[in-house]
């Protein structure tokens, strides 16, 4: 696979198969993105990795969690700036537009959308799972060089036929994340990746995201 083509083709996958990801897999491509950039070569990324019975107990748990006490765990970072502006917030709501409507669950049924975001919560049926921490005294150069890192992962799993969704709705839940992972205090939880072979009749799978032109987003000066 070429790398333009791996970039191209990799989505944001919502349903996966009931099909095991290898160990060896895993490690490969998870040592392998960490030839990714960093700033300085800090290497700010702190991964747990998830699967089988562990796995299991922690869905066990988080599905417990939303049944009895659904309210978020005092948050550690905003997902998205306080009201957001053009064109940011019109791509944000084209794309919760076009899932939902693949999944047939209108605007105003706002249970039906609740309980649909809350697959999240269960890695879209995914078999691995990765948890994405960094050092909560790392700044934004270091959470851009996660981002770096992350996407080499996520086109990594292409090349061995394995899909994924970042998943920055698990910052609502870090205390119960980390009662899980027991990870250090310093570390904040950035995010979860649902790892798994995609389910090819999903219709949700079906997405394809809308990307703003290069003109809009990039000045060329000089050529
Ligand atoms: C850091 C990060 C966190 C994300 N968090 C979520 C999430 O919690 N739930 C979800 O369904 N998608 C999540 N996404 C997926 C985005 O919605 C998706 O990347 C975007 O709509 C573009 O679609 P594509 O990934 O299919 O190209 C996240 C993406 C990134 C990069």
């Amino acid at each position: 696979m070429k790398v333009s083509e791996v970039a191209k083709t990799r989505r944001s996958i919502r349903a996966f198969l009931d099909k095991p990801v290898p160990l060896d897999v895993l490690r490969e491509v998870l040592e392998t993105a960490a030839r990714a950039p960093s700033g300085g070569n800090l290497q700010p990324w702190r991964l747990y990795a998830m699967t089988g019975e562990p796995l299991a107990r922690f869905r066990e748990k988080m599905r417990e969690r939303l049944a009895t006490n659904p309210s978020p765990d005092p948050l550690e970072y905003h997902v998205y700036p306080q009201h957001l502006w053009e064109p940011h917030r019109t791509w944000r709501y084209r794309v919760g537009e076009q899932m939902y409507g693949l999944v047939g669950i209108p605007r105003e049924d706002k249970v039906g959308r609740l309980r649909w975001f809350s697959h999240n919560y269960d890695f879209f049926g995914a078999p691995a799972a990765v948890f994405c921490y960094i050092d909560k005294r790392m700044g934004p150069p270091q959470w851009s060089d996660l981002g770096m890192y992350l996407q080499t992962v996520m086109l990594l799993l292409r090349e061995h036929g394995l899909d994924s969704c970042p998943q920055e709705c698990w910052s609502m839940y870090n205390a119960l994340v980390r009662s899980f992972t027991d990870a250090p205090a310093e570390l904040m939880l950035f995010c979860g990746m649902a790892i798994g072979y995609a389910d090819p009749d999903a219709a949700v799978n079906t997405l394809e995201t809308e990307r703003a032109p290069l003109d809009e987003f990039t000045t060329f000066m000089g050529f």
